[in-house]
């Protein structure tokens, strides 16, 4: 293996040397070979034959709901290598040639749930090999809109999902966060719409007639979970020179003006750990159904309309998924087991953009709130349990994302806990190095700690006592040393839910004064058993079946449906048929099925009218707690 991995080290630094026939060649990423780094959700075998760039020409056929087309794959292989695996979830391969067109054998392998069907080929000698084929219809990634399910109405809409295993139903590549490749695209779709990527805009859209043809490039290696689509009737505005929004044309005064300060987020985080290196930094606001708060897609970050607030509280999720610019686009999980690498260090450096351009208040109350969760997961799931541990073991590996909160909130925890034990200054130089380091590669929770240990604790015995650093990685739980959020940060609020706990009685005058994060606060703490009366009370009292904020609606339901309040179901019955969120739907429908004989009926009911409105990640979630309508 060691032998093995240094001759394939000899073949990255041959393919990148100067003057070398690598100079032509875009950059192209080292692998990981440490058996930390193995990825069980590929079927690829990247250190026989790897895939290092991916060249897509496909056309939108929203009638067939299919992707389909060619794709171009330039293969780095150990010599004598002949064969190629790549992954795939219902791809219909129709033939697979080399550069000169000449067909190439290839063989189907046997479907595994959860994974997709390896796809063999066997390349000869070949280096370059083109791939003729089609997504299904059903392709989990994407999600085709009718104009109905559309804020405009008149257009159709595709977008893609494709963290952590999804790209595999419609690009036939190597899927693993650890085998980075540079891509471009053409992609047809019908006029008037427009097509938008996770990767820099190559010239004006090419006029096919009836149809129109888009360019994009991207010349850094990325993991493959981050090439992106959506294609809809879309505007852009600009945010700043170099930020801007998407969004159908009648969101985007909302969307522009919720995203105001976006610019000002990339100039913060630039500030904090080294520039921004992906060019532009564009948002798009996606129809109500894309089931993630946010994703972050490379140049182009994929937002839910449900951020929308209309006074920018909820913005820390665009801070959170430009972090990810850094931590998890530049620097990647090299497996979904080491998924904190990217959410936790995220989430903790989200928290820094918020103070940087909000100040410590907002930033302690958001970092308490996170603080709240990994102890309800605590409560829940109990501190010994294996989902609790950062570097997550391969039983709770599965590459779904977003069961627990466990990688983000303690994760964001590691991070404050070393940044107080060294102080900030040493803790950002340390971070930033990181990123430095590490640019355009893949990571493990080894290499991580390998590497606070060389630049950070430097030998430091009592230190290295001190940070319990396998403790937090690979223990479940909370370690002793954890810095505690500041206590101050909700002291009134938290006053007031014990009042509240004791009276009974609704005072709308401090809940007129707070922020949303203090609002979630406040109904986090309420008593979760009420009744009827204190429910309507409450309700009338601070007005929130009327709030415009989801978070605030959604928090609202939840309390109310476990408290079988009838006269929630029918908002329950408009957020669940206009929202897809997966964050907000699934623990509502899990919330009613807990609810027996009363709240069975209402979800299978509807979840009747709703499903087919969701992406297939909420599908399959909601799906597993309610079952599938008949
Ligand atoms: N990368 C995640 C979304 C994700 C995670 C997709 C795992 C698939 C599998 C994204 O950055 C994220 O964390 N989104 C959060 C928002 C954030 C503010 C916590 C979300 O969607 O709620
Ligand atoms: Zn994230």
């Amino acid at each position: 293996m060691r032998v093995f991995a240094s001759f394939l080290l000899l073949l990255l630094v041959a393919a990148c040397k100067p003057g070398g026939e690598g100079e032509k060649q875009a950059m192209v990423a080292p692998i990981l070979t440490t058996e930390d780094a193995r990825d069980a959700a590929t079927f690829a075998q990247p250190e026989v034959a790897r895939v290092t760039h991916v060249g897509l020409d496909l056309t939108l056929d929203f009638a067939a709901k299919r992707v389909g087309g060619t794709a171009t794959l330039d293969i780095l292989a150990r010599p004598g290598a002949d064969t190629l695996v790549l992954d795939s979830d219902g791809l219909e391969i129709a033939s697979i040639t080399d550069a000169e067109g000449k067909a190439l054998p290839f063989k189907v392998g046997e479907k595994v749930e959860g994974k997709g069907e390896p796809v063999t080929v066997t390349i000869g000698d070949a280096r370059k090999i083109v791939v003729t084929y089609s997504a299904a219809p059903e392709a989990e990634a994407l999600q085709w809109l009718a104009p109905e399910q559309t804020a405009g109405g008149k257009q159709p809409y595709l977008f893609s999902q494709g963290q952590p295993t999804l790209n595999r139903s419609w690009i036939p590549t190597q899927d693993s966060p650890g085998i980075r490749q540079t891509w471009d695209a053409r992609i047809v779709a019908p006029k008037p719409l427009t097509v938008v990527m996770s990767g820099l805009r190559a010239g004006e859209p090419e006029d096919l007639g009836d149809s129109r043809a888009f360019r994009f490039t991207m010349n850094k290696p990325v993991a493959p979970y981050l090439i992106a689509i959506a294609a809809g009737d879309l505007a852009f505005r600009e945010l700043g020179p170099r930020t801007g929004v998407w969004t159908e044309p009648s969101m985007l005064d909302a969307a522009a003006n919720e995203l105001a300060d976006t610019e000002k987020m990339v100039e913060a985080a630039e500030r904090l750990y080294g520039p921004y290196r992906w060019g532009r930094y564009d948002v798009i606001v996606l129809p109500p159904s894309f089931p993630y708060g946010g994703m972050e897609n490379p140049t182009l970050t994929f937002l839910t309309p449900t951020f929308i607030a209309g006074d920018r509280s909820l913005n820390g999720l665009v801070a959170h998924e430009l972090a990810h610019s850094w931590s998890g686009n530049l620097v990647t999980n090299a497996t979904w087991a080491d998924s904190w690498l990217n959410e936790g260090i995220t989430s903790y450096f989200e928290n820094r953009i918020l103070e940087e351009l909000y100040g410590k208040r907002r930033a302690q109350q958001e970092a308490a709130l996170s603080f709240a969760e990994i102890e309800k997961v605590l409560a829940e799931k109990g501190k010994d349990a294996p989902v609790t541990a950062l570097h997550l073991p391969p039983a709770e590996a599965l590459p779904d994302g977003g069961e627990s909160g466990i990688v983000y909130d303690k994760g964001a925890a590691f991070m404050r806990t070393v940044e107080q034990a060294v102080g900030r200054t040493r803790f950002d130089a340390w971070l930033r190095q990181w990123f430095d380091s590490h640019a355009f590669q893949p990571a493990t929770s080894a290499l991580l700690l390998a590497d606070m240990r060389a630049n950070l604790i430097n030998g430091d015995a009592a230190l290295e006592r001190q940070l319990m650093l396998d403790e937090w990685v690979y223990g479940t739980g909370l370690p002793a040393n954890v810095a505690r959020p500041a206590p101050e940060a909700f002291a009134d609020v938290d006053a007031a839910a014990a009042d509240y706990a004791k009276t009974r009685a609704v005072d709308p005058a401090p809940w007129a004064g707070w922020t949303t994060a203090e609002r979630l606060r406040f109904l986090a703490k309420l008593p979760r058993r009420m009744d009827t009366q204190q429910l309507a009370d409450l309700d009338r009292g601070l007005g929130l079946s009327q709030s415009g904020n989801d978070e605030i609606l959604f928090a609202w339901l939840d309390l109310a449906l476990a408290n079988r309040y009838q006269p929630a179901v029918p908002l329950a019955e408009k957020f669940l048929g206009r929202v897809g969120r997966r964050k907000f739907v699934q623990p509502l429908f899990q919330t009613l099925m807990d609810q027996g004989d009363w709240g069975r009926p209402i979800a299978r009911r509807l979840y009747a009218q709703t499903r087919a409105g969701y992406h297939a990640v909420t599908q399959g979630s909601v799906d597993a707690i309610v079952g599938k309508p008949a």
